[in-house]
């Protein structure tokens, strides 16, 4: 079997991260992660610690790279306005490619990550279901600069790149600000440690909206197969699991198992309400002998009070990326409860 050497910046994200656990499963690959930090998990990948956003520091540490065959580009830097995003996620993306495709000549493929904010579903409702071919929103958006840089810079070269829109992003990590099943799991702990039912913290709206969930491991299994196959040369897919859901319809479940009361939603403002329970939680590391991850890491609050708050449709048509042979689904229900029990293994909630 031919081995493949996979590099990976944003190796410490949440998408980077469970790529790199299927990776190492899979026999035929090598596995490079970049990140800034040090990764806190074990796996047989090699780290390199770098600044993406520094070109030299790139030159530095990337430039001896000369057989690298893919690159799963997952990093990400957030800012506070949409328009400041634009310029550093689309420097860290130039750095990489650039520099990497100069030392290694045997590169094959470029899966760039982007998601459901390529067609604007942080803005407010939009088409749906969204389609790869849908014109863009009114930009900024960073996505469409990083895209275009890619389908710019591969004009007249052998390698080609691939791009994967996942919807709402589940998936196992500590300390990463965008993870839906750590602001559910913490939020319901806590409220069960104060005696209070479980409530759904979002709009009434949000609530009954029709969303899609996308598991970070169908994720990595679809970034896989999209650089690897040849039909799927400079084509963006969709990438969700297959089912659709209704929070409503999930939040009783999640009571049940953590085995806690369940009661109608009160909208709440998490960022706000839950920002004074460090102490709360300090204890119940105590109490529950959790691992000591500080509060502040754990959940960023503001990304479950933007979820939670989408008071319309999040769906993306995933007809593509079947039609093009990926057949993989996530049970949505289940893959809630498989998070939760594994946060619960690895004592991050009791
Ligand atoms: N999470 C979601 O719900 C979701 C859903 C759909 C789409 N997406 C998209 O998927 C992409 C990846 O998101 P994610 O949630 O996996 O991000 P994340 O968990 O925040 O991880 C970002 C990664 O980028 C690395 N990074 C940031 N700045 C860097 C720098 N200057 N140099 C080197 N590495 C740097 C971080 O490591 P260090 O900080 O250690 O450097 C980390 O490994 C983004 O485009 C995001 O919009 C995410």
């Amino acid at each position: 079997m031919e081995r493949k050497n996979a590099l990976i910046p944003g190796a410490s994200g949440i998408i980077g991260r469970t790529l790199i656990e299927y990776l190492s499963s899979l026999d035929d690959w090598n596995i490079i992660g970049l990140s800034r930090r040090q990764p806190e998990y074990d796996s047989r990948a090699k780290f390199i610690e770098v600044d993406l956003l520094d070109r030299t520091n790139c030159e530095q540490k990337l430039s001896s790279l000369n057989d690298i065959t893919h690159i799963f580009y997952a990093a990400y830097q957030p800012r506070q306005t949409i328009a400041e995003e634009v310029a550093p996620n689309k420097t860290m993306l130039v750095n990489v490619v650039e520099v990497v495709e100069t030392a290694s000549h045997d590169l094959q493929h470029v899966n760039l990550i982007t998601g459901g904010k390529y067609y604007g579903a942080h803005l407010g409702a939009f088409k749906t279901p969204a389609k790869e071919s849908d014109s863009r929103h009114m930009p900024p958006n960073f996505y469409y600069g990083q895209l275009d840089f890619l389908q710019e810079q591969q004009q007249g070269k052998d390698w080609a790149w691939s791009n994967l829109r996942p919807s709402h992003l589940c998936g196992f990590t500590v300390g990463n600000p965008m993870n839906l099943i750590s602001v559910i799991a913490v939020y319901a702990v806590i409220s069960k440690e104060l005696g209070l039912p479980l409530r759904f913290p979002g709009l009434p709206a949000a609530y009954s909206a029709l969303t899609q969930m996308a598991d970070a491991t169908l994720l990595a299994k679809a970034s896989i197969w999209a650089a690897t196959e040849s039909k799927c040369r400079n084509e963006s897919f969709n990438v969700a699991n297959g089912d659709y859901i209704r929070w409503r319809h999930l939040w009783s479940k999640f009571a049940e198992f953590f085995n806690m009361d369940y009661a109608e939603p009160q909208t709440i403002s998490l960022t706000e309400f839950m920002a004074d329970k460090g102490t709360v939680w300090e204890a119940m590391v105590k109490k529950y002998d959790l691992q000591p991850y500080p509060y502040e890491k754990l959940v960023a609050w503001q990304f479950g009070d933007a979820v939670f708050r989408m008071d319309y449709d999040v769906i993306l048509d995933t007809n593509k990326v079947r039609r093009f042979g990926f057949h993989e689904y996530v049970d949505s229900e289940e893959m809630f409860l498989n998070y939760f029990s594994q946060l619960q293994r690895n004592r991050i909630i009791p």
